[in-house]
């Protein structure tokens, strides 16, 4: 008879361990959900959402129905059959890959991991990472062997938070086993909440095919980055050319430019492939060009910014300046490596006052990297600044009616519908 999984742990309740507990406890499996943020754990074990995209009621069914339940506990995982870890894989500040997050989950896991379980790992990483880094750890804090005592795999997480058009159910998930019994127990595991699963030959061409996406995805933004800048030089508009090169029914897939890359995945993950080519002597060209491109846009849009101030007779120093979005992209309030951030701040230290709305982030989180802007508050969209800087298309904004504004407005998404007498792309 095929294994059948009744009760699994999910590692990492952030925006990819949440939803996929969710998925897995719909589909009638017990779920133990691990995170070392108590805050995270409380919330699910009194039915709070902390993730804007995803209600109350959606995670109290499950916690109620007893399918869901939180802790901080590492060592409750010896009651589980599978452990799918879905902790952060940064870049560090030298942009290398950090594993930390995935190593020191793997080494507190391991001493109590039950003979026979089966270890996914769905962080985004450069191929080997399962078979070689997390495999060594497991092995050594358990004392048994990958696909003989305990079974191990990758699968990709390919979640969108925010897409309302395919959810963690609908998403073929991509699985690839260390050995083709591992394989096979984790496309049973994911059968069993997910409705497609292909299945590759490895845990590295998994964790190679999630790169290649990601990879796919930034050097296509750095494209049409590069043609907005050029067509723009030419007095072209490039969203009316990517709309009209769109109905093209084969060959070609829109991409739309902006003012940079954002999230946790595009910005980071295609350089955990340049990192791992050099231990073969070889080079991700594409990739790093696509990183420059990308990087370099808030420049373009603060330059842009400079020139319109300047045709209204002003300059950035001592301009009052709204932002019109914090989060990464549309409809999250996600703000992880947004270009929002790098706008503020140059435009801040040109000497402009910057004020931001967002009601997706209604207050800036604690960041690493912007630590100094944590805790201001988004205010109103009001027609009493020197200009509006339109970073993040949400819905909400395209809705807004903007026509009787007097202050120019610079869309770098080709977002606003209603637009007033001065309003400028970039
Ligand atoms: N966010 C996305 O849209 C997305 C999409 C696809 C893939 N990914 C990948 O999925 C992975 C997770 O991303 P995320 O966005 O969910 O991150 P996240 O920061 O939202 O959540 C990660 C969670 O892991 C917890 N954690 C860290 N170390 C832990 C440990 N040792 N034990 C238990 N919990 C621990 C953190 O407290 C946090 O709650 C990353 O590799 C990311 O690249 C993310």
């Amino acid at each position: 008879m095929s294994k059948h999984f009744s009760k699994i742990s999910v590692v990492g309740l952030g925006y990819v361990g949440l939803p996929l507990s969710l998925q897995f406890a719909r589909s009638g499996v017990s779920v133990l959900g691990l995170d070392l943020d108590p805050a995270k754990v409380d919330a699910i074990n009194s039915g709070q959402s902390y993730l804007k995209h995803y209600s109350s009621e959606s995670i109290s069914e499950q916690v109620n129905a007893g399918r869901f339940e939180a802790t901080t506990d590492p060592v409750r995982i010896s009651e589980v059959e599978a452990i799918l870890i879905c902790v952060p894989t940064p870049l560090d500040e030298h942009r290398e890959p950090d594993l930390s997050f995935v190593l020191d989950t793997a080494k507190s896991l391991a001493p109590c991991l039950s003979p026979g379980v089966l270890v996914t790992l769905e962080s985004t990483t450069y191929p080997g990472t399962t078979e070689d880094e997390l495999r060594q750890v497991l092995e050594d804090g358990s004392g048994m062997k990958a696909g003989v005592d305990f079974h191990l795999a990758y699968s990709p997480e390919r979640e969108d938070p925010g897409r309302e058009d395919a959810s963690v159910k609908t998403i073929p998930k991509v699985v690839g086993g260390f050995t083709p019994n591992c394989g096979n127990l984790a496309q049973t595991l994911y059968g069993q909440a997910l409705d497609n699963i292909h299945r590759v030959s490895s845990c590295r061409a998994a964790e190679a095919t999630k790169l290649l996406e990601n990879i796919f995805r930034s050097v296509n933004i750095a494209l049409v980055n590069e043609l907005k800048v050029v067509y723009e030089a030419m007095g072209i508009d490039v969203h009316e050319v990517i709309s009209a090169a769109a109905t093209k029914p084969f060959g070609f897939m829109p991409f739309r430019p902006g003012p940079g890359l954002g999230g946790h995945c595009i910005p980071i993950d295609p350089f955990y492939l340049t990192w791992k080519a050099r231990e073969f002597g070889k080079h991700t060209r594409f990739i790093e060009l696509a990183g420059e491109i990308n990087t370099a846009m808030p420049d373009y849009v603060v330059a842009k910014v400079v020139d319109v101030l300047n045709d209204q007779g002003k300059a950035v120093n001592g301009s009052k300046i709204l932002i019109l979005g914090l989060a990464y992209k549309a409809n999250v309030d996600d703000c992880r490596e947004s270009p929002s951030f790098v706008l503020m701040e140059n435009l801040v230290s040109k000497g402009a006052r910057v004020e931001y709305n967002d009601s997706y982030v209604p207050v800036i989180p604690e960041t690493r990297e912007h630590a100094h802007l944590s805790g201001k508050q988004s205010v109103l969209i009001e027609d009493k600044y020197d200009l509006i800087l339109l970073s993040t298309d949400h819905t909400e904004y395209r809705r807004f009616d903007f026509s009787n504004f007097n202050c120019p407005i610079v869309d770098t998404r080709d977002c606003i519908i209603q637009r007033p007498a001065k309003y400028f792309q970039a």
